[in-house]
C-alpha cells in the first residue's frame, strides 16, 4: 500500500468507516501515557494501530481477523534498549527467541563487529538486522580500543555521518568514559557530530562519579546502563542521564537497585535492558519478558515495570511517535498477556502481524547472506607453531608483570619472579602462570604479543577465541605452547571460533564464521557447544565460570584494569602500554 493510501485507510478505520485488518477485542489495555488500564478494542490497519477504545463503528467486518482478548491484558511490544547482538548468535536466531516472548524492538550496539572488522562490516551487519519480523535499531560504534591496529581502522566522522543518515541508526554507541574525559579527540568529534545530527549518544560510565562523571555528561552523553547501586542510578538521573538498569549476561543489577521504587523519585527516565544475553538465558529464561517479570517479582508496580521496557525507552531515543505504546498511529506492536502481573506472551503482534502465539513463533526471521569479506575474516597467512609463543628473556631470573584474573571479568596487575630457561620464559602451571597471546587477525598486520596470566587455573592444554571485545585479535591462553598453536590454527581453519585443545587434540570447538564473532548455529546447538567448551576448559583445570567471556574481555578498555592486545599490556589506570619484563 502506498503511503498516502495507507493514511487514508487508517483514517477510515479509525472513523469506523472501513474494515480493520486485525481487531483485538474486549481486552484490558495498558495505557503507558496515562498510567491507566482501560477496557476496549484495538483496531489495526496494515502495520499501524488505527484506534483504541470502545466505539469501533463498522470497523470490524467479515475481512477483519479478530482476536478475542476477554479477560486478558494488552501491553505494548517490549523493547530492549541496550544490547549487543553482533556477537555469538545470529540476528535471525535471536529474533526467533525475541518474538515468542514479546520483544518487538531491539536497540543494539555494533562495537564487536565494528572493532573486529571496521566500517564496511558495520554496514553489512546493519543490513543483516533489517527486514526482520521485529524492529532492530543500532548505534554506530565509536570503536574505543586499546589496540593501535583497531584504532587505525576506527570510525571516522565522515563514516559516522554516513551511518547516521540511515533511519535505523539512532545514535552513537557507548564511548567509554575514560577516553572521553581524557579528551580522545576522535571520540569527542564523533560525539559532537552525533548531537549535531540530532541523534543520541549512549553512555558507559562504569565506576565514574563526581567531577569525572560531570565531565562525561558535559560533552553530551545522555544515557548510562552501567550503574550497579541505587546511589549510582540516582547520581546519574540527577545529572539528566537516562538510566538503563542492566539485567543480562554480563551483570544483573535489578535486585540491587530495586529499592529505588520506594524512594518516591521520578523514574520516568529509568529503563531496563539486557546489555547482551547469552544463549542459555534466552533458552531457559526468555528475553525482555523475563526481565520485566523479574522487575514485577522484585516489587516494581507492573505499570512501572512495563513502562521501563516500553515507553521510557522509546522516549529516550525519540522513537515514541512510532513505538512504545498502544495508541493510534503507532506501529501495532502488542503483546497479549494473561494479567498485569504475568508477563507471558499468549499472542505477539509486531507491525500488525501476528508473529507468535502461545510461545511459538509463527513467522520466520530473514536469514542474511553474508559477503565473503565477512566470512573470511581471519587473515593469518601461516600456521602457528609453539615457537610463536616464545617469550625471550636475558639472564637467569626476571621479574614479570602478570595479568591477575581476579574475577570472571576483572583483572589486576601482579608481578612474579620467573626463571629464564634457554633464553626463554616458560609457562608455570604449578604456580598457575600461563601464557596469554594476542594475535591480530583482522587486518593482516601479523602483529602479536605474548604475556603471562594467572588465575585461570589451566593445568594443561589451551583455549583460544576470535570473539573478543573492542579489537580484532585472537586471544589464546594456555599451559602448553603446542596446544596454543593448535587452537589458533584451528580458528584459522574455521575462519573464526572458540577452540579448546590439549595433548595435540581438539577437545571442543565452536565455529564463528561471521566476522569471527557470530555463529550460524541454531540457539540450542550453540548452547550445547558453548557448554562443551566450558566443560573441556574445566577438565583442564580452568576455574572460571564462563571462560568465553573472560577471554573476550581481556582486550577491552571497559573493565579494569590490566589488559592485552597485539601491541602489549595496557594499564587502564595510566591509559598506557606497560612493560612485560620489569626487572
Ligand atoms: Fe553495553
Amino acid at each position: 500500500m502506498a503511503g498516502k493510501e495507507k493514511i487514508h485507510q487508517l483514517i477510515k478505520v479509525a472513523l469506523g468507516e472501513a474494515e480493520a485488518d486485525l481487531a483485538i477485542t474486549n481486552g484490558s489495555i495498558v495505557n503507558v501515557y496515562s498510567g491507566e488500564v482501560l477496557a476496549g478494542d484495538v483496531l489495526i490497519k496494515g502495520d499501524r494501530i488505527a484506534s483504541v477504545g470502545k466505539d469501533t463503528g463498522n470497523a470490524i467486518g467479515p475481512k477483519t481477523r479478530v482476536i478475542d482478548a476477554k479477560g486478558k491484558t494488552l501491553i505494548p511490544g517490549l523493547i530492549d534498549g541496550h544490547t549487543h547482538i553482533d556477537t555469538i548468535y545470529s540476528t535471525s536466531e535471536l529474533v526467533r527467541y525475541a518474538i515468542k516472548g514479546g520483544t518487538t524492538t531491539i536497540i543494539t550496539e555494533t562495537a564487536n563487529i565494528g572493532c573486529a572488522l571496521g566500517y564496511e562490516a558495520v554496514v553489512e551487519f546493519l543490513e543483516s538486522t533489517q527486514d526482520q519480523p521485529i524492529k532492530i535499531f543500532v548505534t554506530a560504534p565509536p570503536m574505543v580500543t586499546i589496540s593501535p591496529v583497531t584504532e587505525e581502522h576506527a570510525l571516522s566522522v565522515s563514516q559516522l555521518r554516513r551511518l547516521l543518515r540511515r533511519r535505523e541508526v539512532i545514535g552513537l554507541g557507548e564511548p567509554y568514559w575514560g577516553e572521553v574525559v581524557n579528551s580522545n579527540q576522535r571520540v569527542l568529534d564523533l560525539i559532537a557530530e552525533t548531537i549535531r545530527q540530532g541523534k543520541k549518544v549512549d553512555g558507559h560510565s562504569a565506576g565514574a562519579s563526581g567531577k569525572k562523571l560531570q565531565a562525561y555528561v558535559a560533552v553530551g552523553v545522555s544515557s548510562c546502563h552501567e550503574p550497579i547501586t541505587a546511589e549510582e542510578v540516582m547520581e546519574r538521573l540527577r545529572l539528566g542521564l537516562f538510566v538503563l538498569i542492566r539485567e543480562g549476561e554480563i551483570r544483573r543489577e535489578l535486585e540491587a537497585v530495586s529499592g529505588l521504587k520506594d524512594e518516591g523519585v521520578d523514574l520516568s527516565r529509568l529503563a531496563i535492558s539486557t546489555d547482551g544475553l547469552g544463549p542459555r538465558h534466552l533458552i531457559n529464561d526468555g528475553y525482555m519478558d523475563f526481565v520485566v517479570q523479574k522487575a514485577i517479582d522484585l516489587g516494581f508496580p507492573p505499570l512501572q515495570a512495563i513502562g521501563m521496557a516500553t515507553i521510557n525507552v522509546a522516549r529516550r531515543f525519540a522513537l515514541d511517535d512510532v513505538i512504545g505504546g498502544i495508541a493510534p498511529g503507532k506501529y501495532a506492536d502488542i503483546v497479549i498477556i494473561p494479567d498485569l502481573k504475568t508477563i507471558r506472551a499468549e499472542y505477539v503482534i509486531s507491525s500488525g502481524r501476528l508473529v507468535a502465539k502461545a510461545g511459538e513463533p509463527l513467522v520466520l526471521p530473514r536469514e542474511h547472506d553474508y559477503s565473503p569479506s565477512i566470512l573470511k575474516s581471519v587473515k593469518l597467512d601461516r600456521d602457528f607453531k609453539a615457537e610463536d609463543f616464545a617469550v625471550p628473556a636475558a639472564g637467569r631470573q626476571v621479574k614479570v608483570r602478570l595479568i591477575d584474573q581476579v574475577t570472571n571479568l576483572v583483572s589486576r596487575e601482579d608481578f612474579a619472579s620467573m626463571a629464564v630457561s634457554d633464553g626463554q620464559l616458560k609457562t608455570d602451571a604449578g604456580r598457575d602462570i600461563l601464557k596469554v597471546a594476542a594475535i591480530e587477525r583482522s587486518f593482516g598486520t601479523g602483529k602479536s604479543f605474548v604475556g603471562f596470566i594467572k588465575g585461570m587455573g589451566f593445568k594443561r592444554g589451551a583455549i583460544a577465541t576470535s570473539a573478543v571485545w573492542d579489537c580484532g585479535d585472537i586471544i589464546a591462553v594456555g599451559a602448553d605452547e603446542n596446544d596454543m598453536a593448535q587452537a589458533v590454527n584451528r580458528i584459522r581453519e574455521l575462519d573464526g571460533g572458540i577452540v579448546v585443545c590439549a595433548g595435540g587434540r581438539v577437545l571442543a570447538e565452536l565455529a564463528l564464521p561471521v566476522g569471527g564473532e557470530i555463529s550460524t548455529e541454531p540457539m540450542g546447538s550453540l548452547e550445547d557447544k558453548l557448554g562443551r567448551i566450558q566443560r573441556a576448559a574445566a577438565d583442564l583445570g580452568c576455574r572460571l565460570p564462563d571462560v568465553r567471556i573472560t577471554l573476550a574481555v581481556l582486550t577491552t578498555a571497559a573493565i579494569p584494569f590490566l589488559r592485552i592486545c597485539e601491541h602489549g599490556l595496557v594499564d587502564l589506570r595510566q591509559n598506557k602500554f606497560v612493560d612485560l619484563i620489569v626487572g
